[in-house]
């Protein structure tokens, strides 16, 4: 094979982003949008990779963090040979949404098949699969520090889960769809910097900050109760308090918090800022109509979703 291809999601973190980092639970689902990338094989190095107008060559001591991260990729053992990347990615950069977990696991995925050129057997491919998530792994350091791997492990997998550090991740059987409504500042933020703004704080008062950890795991114990119960009010405070506790770790920002109060007085029963914060994104739960006979009516749902995000385009940031 000369050239295969690898596809990855995008993610929205419904509860515990940063707790996660320090082992507590946290809750992530995978979205249908997400990443892209075709490799080809070349016959000679350095390897390279095409991101929308850009061309990065895979160099650990490259100026770039993308051609450091793209180095850091190739290089976890097995190494794969020399490549070119073309990739894709239809999430925003910085929006919060995983784009960096999506490029990483759709690039590792493609390029594992390359280099295993179809003759694998079925029982390898956990093992791949493994080798894939320490590629994004190895990525995901570069652009983000420390990152849990709560982002490769969406992208890999989709679906809703709660995961940890130890565990990885196990999936939730939700009661009841949740229709959630994603609305973006415009203003990408960098992971790294959040991240290190809260190591920082647990540096200097390690009790303060483990406190407003201890408060996300219970919210997240009782998320996972609610979304499992169908009790979608309970989620929807849960996600107000979680959002308090954020803010109160210095990661939100004001318009993060307009976008919050504008879809909680448009019919939203909870919203919060997404994934990393300083910037990016925030979802709003829709709240769920049932018709008479108990199924679900989609249409006012949409209406109820409109409603969000008519406020949202309302607002000066969205
Ligand atoms: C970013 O999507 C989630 C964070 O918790 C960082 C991480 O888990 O790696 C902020």
């Amino acid at each position: 094979q000369a050239s295969t291809e690898g596809a990855a999601s995008g993610k929205v973190i419904l509860f515990g982003e940063h707790a996660v980092v320090y082992g507590s639970p946290a809750i992530a689902a995978g979205l249908d949008r997400g990443a892209r990338a075709v490799v080809t094989r070349q016959p000679s190095g350095p390897s390279t990779l095409r991101l929308g107008d850009g061309t990065v060559v895979a160099d650990a001591s490259s100026a770039s963090d993308l051609g450091r991260a793209f180095s850091a990729l190739l290089e976890v053992a097995p190494a794969i040979p020399p490549v070119h990347v073309e990739a894709r990615c239809d999430l925003p950069p910085g929006g919060g949404l995983g784009s960096s977990a999506a490029l990483a696991v759709s690039i590792a995925r493609a390029a594992e098949a390359l280099a295993r050129s179809g003759e694998t057997r079925p029982e390898e491919d956990a093992a791949i699969e493994a080798r894939v998530l320490a590629r994004a792994a190895a990525w995901e350091r570069i652009f983000h520090g420390n990152p849990s791997g709560i982002d490769a492990t969406a992208a890999a997998q989709g679906g809703i889960f709660r995961f940890t550090r130890a565990e990885g991740a196990r999936p939730i059987t939700p009661r009841h769809d949740l229709v959630l409504c994603v609305g973006s500042t415009g203003h990408p933020s960098s992971t790294r910097t959040t991240v290190e703004l809260i190591a920082s704080q647990h540096a200097k008062d390690p009790v303060l900050v483990k406190r407003s950890i201890d408060a996300i795991t219970s919210i997240v114990g009782n998320a996972v109760l609610a979304i499992e119960a169908g009790d979608m009010r309970a989620l929807g405070d849960l996600m107000n308090m979680n959002q308090l506790v954020l803010s109160g770790l210095f990661v939100s920002t004001s318009e993060l918090e307009e976008l919050c109060a504008l879809a909680r007085s448009a019919g939203a029963l909870g919203a919060k800022l997404t994934g990393g914060g300083g910037g990016g994104c925030v979802i709003a739960l829709v709240p769920p109509s049932f018709r008479s006979d108990g199924t679900r009516d989609e249409a006012r749902e949409a209406e109820s979703a409109a409603r969000i995000l008519d406020a949202w385009r309302g607002a000066e940031s969205h």
